[in-house]
């Protein structure tokens, strides 16, 4: 014997199903008959409307189930039961089914309302912020170290009326040497061999050092000049443990009409003792660049030995800081200052050098591959 068919089954059932029939077909002849019939169609919807409101999905099936144009179970009685009725009965399944209608209509219009004010609660509850969660805690990186030390150099001469500008990586030959009273041709090119840019209506090249930004600085500003400039310089060098094809430097100019060589100097000890330490020493040696007459490298006494020589000044208790000199007069030429009027310092810093040596770095390549473990170190 087969299991009764469920309600769910026997509305489903096109064979079972009595909506599929005519009233005559299912024997019904009394509109008391219209009535009961009508009564277990409602029982029925009553009971499958409570079981159906969990998920959307099955809500829908059920209301098309119910309330579907083509075969939705309204309709099929609309066509099988009143349509067909004999003429004494179809008043009555007029007004039942109205009635039923009726219900069926306010029931799904009720329940519509509980579902999505239920899918709107849900969502406020899934999208509230719990402000008493702890944040999600982000690790902040730290500033580069060539970054730190521009920072601490740039502090330093701010602190003595510096102002800092800054100027194009792409240069022209002008800017980049002749204008520094280095003609073409000159050996002192030799050593700032760099990577010049074709296709260029008039030739460029990058800067092989930051000192184009005293003659563009001294183009559009009348003295008292005093500026120092921080950026990427670039040399064909061939990449070792001191040497890349980029590096950082910074330039210092201090022109006007009464700079001495003891300003000179008293600049340079400045720095070294606020760079290195109170205690440190520093000395001038003899050089030369074109564009400063006399030139001097300056050298400071070694900030990890204070003098009396060890691995890191080589034994000789001092340490090259960087190249500097009084302005060559030629240069004043080059940007109608006067000569006979003025006078000044420059200076260019390694600010890779100057980090190496003060943090204790041996290679250059460290400060370039982004290495955590390195930049930790740095905090
Ligand atoms: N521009 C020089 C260099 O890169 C450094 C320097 C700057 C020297 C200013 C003297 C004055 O080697």
């Amino acid at each position: 014997m087969r299991p009764a068919p469920t309600l769910e089954r026997f509305l489903t059932m096109t064979t079972n199903d009595p909506t599929t029939q005519t009233l005559t077909q299912l024997d019904l002849s009394t509109p008391a008959d219209v009535s009961q019939l009508f009564a277990e169609v409602r029982q029925r919807f009553d009971e499958q409307s409570v079981v159906h409101t969990s998920d959307p999905e099955s809500w829908r099936t059920f209301v098309v189930k119910w309330t579907g144009r083509k075969s939705g179970i309204l309709s099929q009685i609309t066509d099988n039961w009143l349509k067909p009725a004999a003429p004494e009965l179809k008043r009555a399944v007029g007004q039942e089914l109205n009635q039923l209608k009726t219900h069926i209509e306010t029931v799904l219009a009720e329940r519509q309302k509980v579902i999505e004010r239920s899918a709107e609660e849900a969502a406020v509850a899934r999208e509230r912020i719990d402000l008493s969660l702890p944040g999600i805690e982000r690790a902040i990186g730290t500033r580069h170290l060539i970054r730190q030390t521009y920072e601490e150099l740039l502090r330093i001469f701010a602190a003595i009326g510096f102002s800092v500008v800054e100027g194009p990586e792409i240069e022209t030959p002008y800017y980049n040497f002749e204008a520094l009273n280095i003609p073409e041709h000159h050996p002192a090119r030799d050593n700032m061999d760099t990577f010049y840019i074709e296709g260029a209506r008039r030739p460029h090249l990058l800067r092989t050092h930051t000192s184009p930004m005293q003659i563009r600085t001294m183009e559009k500003q009348l003295p008292p000049v005093r500026i120092i400039v921080p950026g990427k310089v670039y040399r064909r060098d061939n990449p070792d443990a001191t040497h890349g094809y980029m590096f950082h430097q910074i330039e210092g100019l201090a022109v006007d009409t009464d700079i001495t060589f003891c300003d000179f100097k008293g600049t340079v000890e400045y720095f070294a003792r606020e760079f290195l330490g109170p205690k440190t020493k520093t000395r001038l040696r003899p050089s030369y660049f074109p564009f400063t007459e006399p030139s001097a490298e300056v050298d400071a006494s070694c900030h990890v030995c204070g003098g009396s020589g060890c691995r890191v000044c080589k034994q000789s208790g001092w340490i090259e800081l960087f190249g500097a000199g009084m302005v060559n007069p030629a240069v004043y030429g080059f940007v109608k200052y006067d000569p006979e009027k003025l006078s000044g310092f420059a200076f260019g810093m390694g600010v890779d050098r100057l980090a190496m040596m003060k943090y204790g770095v041996t290679e250059v390549p460290l400060l370039f591959q982004n290495d955590v473990r390195f930049l930790k170190q740095f905090p």
